[in-house]
């Protein structure tokens, strides 16, 4: 989708906003034993980083959709996916997650601007001058395309060495720019999108040590000279090499105390069973120790598409089943999973959800496709309502029974409201864009 269409598609889906906003605040009446809505009765959001080619897969967005506040794209935003080559900008996979996360309410994360990684070739091939140019024309690019979607960016991530030198990582921006490209891009940034929160992201910083040294004094150095900064980013990946520091907190606290709010951007721990719940307990009695750690990301949804997979870092098994450590950090949360709490198995509780995906697009319509799954106990009829943006018209709609009011159809089953527990469905329409490209909002799905 073009700059230009996505912010007035923004701005002609005021209604699918409200719609999305409905639809979670059902999601944190009804759900008090959901991340998010544990989350948010913290004053924190608690997000996910997401890959858009899962998106399709209806027990991965099932989750998502129930668990998380906020969501990170994981690779999509990266420069090697979103400016390949120079001037060419290419948003449709971050686009999509964008999208879904509006539809559903959820916040979105930007990751990352200026990295060293996942950086294309012709970034690197540059000279001092055209690369200054071409990094500010990457993060207008970016924070253009998405002005006022994004709460937080990473503006500048992994600066710093591993090791005990507190140095500079070496990088084109660093080799070829020096130190003062960071505050440049921070500056770019702000000028770019004034409302989003400008972040430095890093790794290996999350206790007190030479490199969160560093960092520290470098955030120290913007305050003092007003460079435009607004949050630091604990990547928190761990492990039995890089255990959860016990000065996590206390570090927290030391950045949040230059006047800098801090997010745990990251956040994975390999392992499993009570330990590794007793490690993601204290991770989150950290950030909720600390008044300005706002929230806490984990780095995707299940164990089975994680970087680090063999490691079984989530908080979701590789068949979406809530671990141990779900429950610890729910219950650090003020959550209750207690068996007998709504949604929980066994309770009676007829429930459902509904997730919608895009199958088809052209240039003047596409296939839509909601899928509906039963929640813990079997249900023999399911609704939920799609709200269409005003230009756009069904003009048909299969293995459903749609009712329109407006721009709004509720749609019931046609031969298929029988689902057994945890079993899906789907219904699907074709719509006519008439000049808007904007996604539908999907509201709660409710059995009976
Ligand atoms: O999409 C291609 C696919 O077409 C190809 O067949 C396949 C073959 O290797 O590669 C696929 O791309 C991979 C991509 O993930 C998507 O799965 C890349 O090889 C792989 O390198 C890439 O890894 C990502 C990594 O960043 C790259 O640095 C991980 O998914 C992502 O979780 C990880 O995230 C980083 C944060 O951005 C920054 N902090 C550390 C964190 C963990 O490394």
């Amino acid at each position: 989708m073009s700059m230009t269409l996505r912010r007035l598609t923004r701005a002609a889906t005021a209604g699918l906003v409200a719609a999305a906003a409905l639809t979670a605040a059902a999601h944190s009446a009804e759900a008090a034993d959901t991340l998010g809505s544990a989350a948010a009765g913290q004053g924190r959001y608690f997000g996910t980083a997401v890959a858009a080619n899962h998106l399709g897969e209806a027990d991965y967005t099932a989750t998502l959709d129930r668990e998380f506040s906020s969501v990170t794209p994981e690779n999509e935003m990266k420069w090697d996916a979103t400016e390949p080559s120079r001037g060419t900008f290419t948003f449709g996979s971050a686009d999509r997650i964008v999208d879904h996360a509006q539809s559903q309410g959820m916040d979105v994360r930007g990751h990352t601007l200026v990295w060293h990684s996942q950086l294309p070739s012709w970034v690197g091939s540059l000279g001092a001058s055209d690369l200054r140019t071409a990094m500010n024309a990457h993060i207008n690019g970016l924070m253009g395309h998405y002005k006022g979607e994004i709460h937080s960016w990473d503006v500048v991530n992994e600066a710093f060495q591993d090791g005990g030198s507190g140095a500079r990582r070496s990088s084109p921006f660093q080799d070829k720019l020096g130190n003062g490209f960071i505050e440049e891009a921070f500056r770019t940034a702000r000028a770019a999108d004034p409302a989003a929160k400008l972040c430095y992201n890093d790794y290996n910083t999350d206790g007190v040590n030479a490199k969160s040294n560093a960092v520290y004094d470098m955030v120290e150095d913007f305050k003092s000279r007003g460079v435009p900064i607004d949050c630091v980013g604990f990547q928190s990946h761990f492990n039995s090499n890089s255990p959860v520091p016990s000065d996590y907190r206390q570090n927290l606290q030391r950045f949040a105390d230059l006047g800098v709010d801090v997010q745990i951007t990251e956040l994975d721990i390999e392992g499993s069973g009570s330990a590794q719940a007793a490690d993601y307990t204290k991770v989150v009695e950290a950030c909720l120790a600390v008044s300005r750690c706002t929230g806490m990301t984990v780095w995707g949804v299940t164990d089975k598409y994680s970087w680090r997979s063999g490691g079984t870092p989530l908080l979701f098994d590789g068949n979406y089943q809530e671990k141990p450590a779900h429950d610890a950090v729910l219950s650090a949360l003020g959550g209750s999973g207690d068996p007998g709490d709504p949604g929980d198995p066994g309770d009676g509780t007829l429930s459902c959800t509904a997730t919608y995906t895009r199958t088809a697009d052209w240039s003047s319509g596409y296939n839509g496709q909601v899928t509906i799954t039963a929640g813990d106990e079997p249900i023999s009829s399911w609704t939920t309502t799609v709200t269409l943006p005003a230009q756009q018209s069904v003009s048909s709609l299969w293995n459903g029974t749609p009712t329109r009011s407006g721009n709004v159809m509720t749609v019931r089953p046609s031969w298929n409201g029988t689902l057994a527990a945890g079993a899906s469905t789907s219904f699907g329409f074709t719509v006519a864009k008439n000049g808007s490209d904007a996604a539908p909002a999907v509201g709660t799905c409710t059995a009976s």
